[in-house]
């Protein structure tokens, strides 16, 4: 239990990456934790696609981050100073950091829980993938790295089913050497209902 409890107050979210690709036997562990997720009705409707190809990382992550429009960093509101993300450094082209490993999650359109299916399933991975020493990066909104010719060939080319939709992608690879792990923003208080 501490040891858990560790892993979920040091996982952060990591977008500057090594090119040093993660160990197979570590995405495997984490590609498990994803599959024992629980799942609405016990579906187990996700399917997660994994790809170490760097062109079609890069390509992806270029076509996403055109059409993201992120409310940008001001004095007041930023997502991290330490490891910027595209809301805070226009200067980012690629959605997707440069991660090594990108995991698009894809469920079926027409089901009501897909994209909690969805989140679980990444919480479960990026834990173990912290545990393992592998960081990580939630990105939502996956549909909008496939929104265009190329990205729709790549859908082809993995046989995604049709009726099924990019949910989100899950980064991961090893932090740079010499990076200082992010410290986690302060929690907002008053959040806690409690009633007796
Ligand atoms: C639903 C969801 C969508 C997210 N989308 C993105 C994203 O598109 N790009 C990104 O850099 N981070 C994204 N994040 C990561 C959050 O920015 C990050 O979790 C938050 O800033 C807190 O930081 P931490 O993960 O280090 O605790 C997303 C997180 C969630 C839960």
């Amino acid at each position: 239990m501490a040891d858990l409890y560790n892993i979920i107050m040091h996982r952060r979210s990591i977008r500057r990456y090594s090119e040093k690709q993660i160990e197979e036997d570590v995405l495997e562990k984490i590609l498990e934790a994803g599959m024992y997720a629980p799942s609405a009705g016990g579906r187990q409707g996700v399917l997660f696609a994994v790809c170490q190809n760097k062109e079609m990382n890069e390509r992806l992550g270029r076509i996403k981050r055109a059409h993201s429009r992120p409310r940008m960093a001001d004095a007041t509101h930023y997502v991290s100073k330490e490891q910027p993300s595209i809301a805070d450094d226009a200067t980012l082209t690629n959605a997707f950091y440069d991660a090594p490993t990108v995991i698009t999650f894809f469920a079926p359109k027409n089901f009501l829980f897909s994209k909690e299916d969805c989140a679980l399933a990444a919480e479960n991975m990026m834990l173990v993938a912290d545990a393992n020493g592998v960081g990580s990066c939630y990105i939502g909104q996956g549909w909008t790295a496939f929104d265009d010719p190329y990205g729709q060939d790549v859908l082809k080319q993995w046989n995604i089913p049709g009726g099924y939709y990019a949910v989100m992608q899950l980064l991961l690879g090893y932090p740079r050497d010499g990076d200082a792990h992010p410290t986690a923003k302060p929690r907002k208080g008053d959040r806690i209902i409690r009633w007796k």
